[in-house]
């Protein structure tokens, strides 16, 4: 029976720790985040990270705008929160409406109040492993639960299932700059059971139940990115945890595994980004 590795509890600990931090503090930062169109599970994302800065002190600002608004108005949207001095961090929630191109938008943000750490810049020095402005915000939660709970890395072989730009690709390198072996799965990949069975540690962020009990290795590290709503309105992981736990050594839980770091870490990031922001005025 495997560790049940409980992120909701080391997200309310770092949720602490910021608070604390920005008690002492007399300037707050100051987060915005825009959310285009209705999107249901944006809207739940938008208004989980709204509280959680409010709760920690953090000021937010959140601007929802029209579904079928132009490229070129959202663009010059984000040019005006790079130049407002009063703003930080700025997180636009993905995904975006189909007429929009979403690595026109990434770019049109300001690499320093990058809070996704998803502009060029910052992946760019990720791969070239440089400390970038803002790690990402899922893949620097998971990397914080594997040390939390003292999960070696280095020498591991790191099996990733999902290729996004969010969390599959950043953690890809993450994982190799702890020195762990990766490989990263896909749609495209032929025979994943074969795989995954060798992961050391397994993570997978894909968004529908694929991990079962018979691809994973016993005693191995089991992370569970994935967040869904099954058949019956339950939500859930990509991984079958019933089954898989009786044979992992760890394995993250859906919900309150993976979810609450990347809130936690986004909270961090917004901090981060604020007191650089100082430091450079
Ligand atoms: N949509 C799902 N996850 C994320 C995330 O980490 N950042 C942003 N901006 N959008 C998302």
């Amino acid at each position: 029976m495997a560790i049940i590795i409980d992120g909701k509890s080391v997200a309310d600990k770092i949720t602490e720790q910021l608070k604390q931090k920005l008690s002492q503090l007399q300037d707050k930062p100051h987060l915005a985040v825009i959310q285009i169109g209705n999107n249901a599970a944006s809207t739940i994302y938008v208004n989980l990270k709204k509280k959680k800065a409010e709760e920690i002190g953090i000021k937010s600002t959140v601007i929802n705008l029209d579904e079928n608004i132009e490229e070129k108005e959202l663009i010059r949207i984000i040019q005006e929160l790079n130049k407002d001095n009063s703003i930080h961090a700025i997180l636009v929630q993905l995904p975006l409406p189909k007429h929009i191109n979403e690595n026109k938008i990434i770019k049109t943000i300001s690499a320093q109040k990058d809070v996704d750490g998803f502009t060029a810049q910052n992946t760019g020095d990720l791969l070239n492993g440089i400390k970038p402005k803002a790690y990402p915000c899922t893949p620097k939660g998971v990397l914080k639960l594997l040390k939390e709970y003292n999960i070696e890395i280095q020498g591991k072989h790191a099996v990733i299932v999902g290729r996004s730009n969010i969390v599959g690709k950043p953690l890809a390198i993450m994982l190799l700059n702890e020195h762990a072996t990766v490989t990263i799965c896909h749609s495209k990949t032929k025979n994943l059971q074969e795989i995954t069975k060798q992961a050391d540690i397994l993570i997978s962020a894909v968004g529908k139940k694929i991990i079962f009990k018979d691809m994973v290795k016993p005693d191995s590290v089991v992370i569970d990115v994935g967040i869904f709503k099954d058949e019956n309105g339950k939500t859930t992981g990509d991984v079958d945890f019933e089954n898989v736990k009786d044979i992992a050594s760890y394995i993250t839980p859906v919900p309150k595994g993976v979810g609450p770091m990347t809130i936690a870490c986004l909270m961090e990031n917004t901090i981060e980004l604020f007191k650089n922001n100082k430091k450079r005025v």
